[in-house]
């Protein structure tokens, strides 16, 4: 090989190589600009609704807060108030009551007592209804209502959608 074509071939390899380099640099920057899987999967989970059972109730996380997702029976929807109502959620034509379990007050967990169907909260008595309407002070509010988004059977947590946004509009979550 001559020496202007050995260096003509020289210049391609190195100029290949360093293109190479560049796409190498823009991919790895992309992924730090990316946030981690770990934080994705958390500020979004996709719950499907189909498997819950009438009256039992279900915790889930979610942004590290318990979630509290029960299916209302039909015996349950017909002594609802409108108010309880107002707070259902509707997905494929069954409704639940789902909420952030934490009280509203200071931040507790409140139990579930099934028989009294009603949410007990141990730090300073507050209590909730089973639609999360707060019935007893002092919790300044009923349960609040993450944003959701529905799609089909699934309820995305996370999302909002636009049945969330009425319920914010209407003063029912925060
Ligand atoms: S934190 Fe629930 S009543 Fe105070």
């Amino acid at each position: 090989m001559k020496e202007s074509s050995r260096r003509g071939f020289m210049g391609k390899v190195l100029g290949a190589v360093a293109g190479l380099g560049a796409i190498g640099s823009l991919v790895a920057m992309k992924k730090s600009w990316d946030p981690l899987p770990s934080v994705k999967a958390a500020g979004f989970i996709t719950l499907d609704m189909s498997v819950y059972v009438d009256n039992e109730l279900v915790t889930k996380e979610w942004r590290k807060k318990p979630i509290f997702i029960m299916k209302k029976s039909a015996e349950a929807l017909k002594k609802q108030t409108q108010e309880q109502s107002a707070r259902d959620v509707v997905v494929d034509g069954n409704s639940y009551m789902v909420a952030i379990g934490l009280c509203t007050h200071l931040g507790c967990i409140p139990a579930y007592k099934k028989a009294e169907e009603e949410f007990l909260c141990a730090c300073h008595g507050a209590t909730f209804d089973s639609s999360g309407q707060v019935t007893k002070l002092p919790a300044p509010r009923g349960l609040d209502i993450p944003p959701f988004k529905i799609d089909g059977s699934n309820l995305i947590l996370g999302e909002v959608g636009p049945e969330w946004q009425k319920m914010k509009d209407n003063g029912i979550t925060l």
